[in-house]
């Protein structure tokens, strides 16, 4: 027997061949994706970092914006799979390599980066200052790191009932827009995954002005925070090297 993959792993195998018929039909997820793009200023050329790659949704609307290049890793092999899959129907394999490996390992050396971003992949990491030093260290000079994520603080006590509210809050606009726009599937994936923000089981939100703070601590400059149109939860940072 091989060895027992960490639950969220696990979890993001099991999602993998559905993401794109659940989060990958919803309006705000797309919207967030783009703006990551737009903000982050990607130009012929460079080469960009998608950490938690999943499906590669991200990745293929840089390839559609410019001619950069693309490294993507992603912890779950399904995801990768599919990532790739895509990657060859495409006809990009010469843009695009791929690793499996996670945010908190790994190690691409000093400087090699012009972009790197992470879209709703960083909140799964629990330690997250170490991640953004690593993620600044793999920039060049001047190289951006572009976040999208949720606006959430999800830490403190599980039992604390203001806390509790504040996660439900999110979770009921959240749910009636997977409902409306991906239907029962999508419904489903996403009330299983609010029951794993409440109890911080592989997810581990904070809100924007905690990662701002973070850039800030790993030594970014002009961090900025930009907010995703019509969702409140989401937002885009940028901050620079
Ligand atoms: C919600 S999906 C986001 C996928 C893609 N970035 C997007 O925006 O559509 C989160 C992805 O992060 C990956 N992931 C989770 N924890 C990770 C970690 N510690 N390091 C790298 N990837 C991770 C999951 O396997 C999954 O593919």
């Amino acid at each position: 027997m091989g060895e027992e993959m960490p639950g969220n792993r696990a979890w993001f195998q099991d999602w993998a061949n559905e993401y794109d018929t659940t989060l990958g039909k919803v309006s705000r997820h797309h919207i967030m994706l783009d703006l990551a793009v737009l903000v982050s200023g990607v130009a012929p050329g460079d080469e960009v970092l998608d950490i938690g790659c999943g499906t590669g949704l991200l990745s293929l609307k840089f390839l559609a914006a410019a001619d950069c290049r693309i490294t993507a890793i992603d912890t779950s092999v399904e995801m990768l799979a599919l990532f790739r899959e895509k990657v060859e129907q495409y006809g990009l394999s010469g843009r695009v390599r791929s690793r499996q490996t996670s945010a908190e390992e790994m190690d691409f050396g000093p400087g090699q980066f012009d972009i790197v971003a992470a879209t709703v992949s960083l909140h799964h990491v629990k330690e997250k200052a170490p991640v953004v030093r690593s993620i600044r260290d793999s920039l060049k000079d001047g190289g951006r790191f572009v976040l999208g994520d949720i606006d959430l603080d999800t830490t403190g006590d599980h039992e604390d009932p203001e806390r509790l509210s504040r996660i439900l809050a999110y979770l009921t606009s959240e749910l009636v827009l997977a409902m409306r726009e991906g239907g029962v599937q999508a419904f489903e994936r996403m009330y299983d995954n609010g029951r794993k923000h409440i109890l911080n089981d592989g997810e581990y939100c904070v809100a924007m002005n905690r990662w701002e703070e973070l850039c800030r601590d790993a030594g970014f400059r002009d961090v900025t925070v930009h907010p995703v149109p019509g969702f409140d939860y989401f937002k885009v940072l940028v901050a620079t090297k």
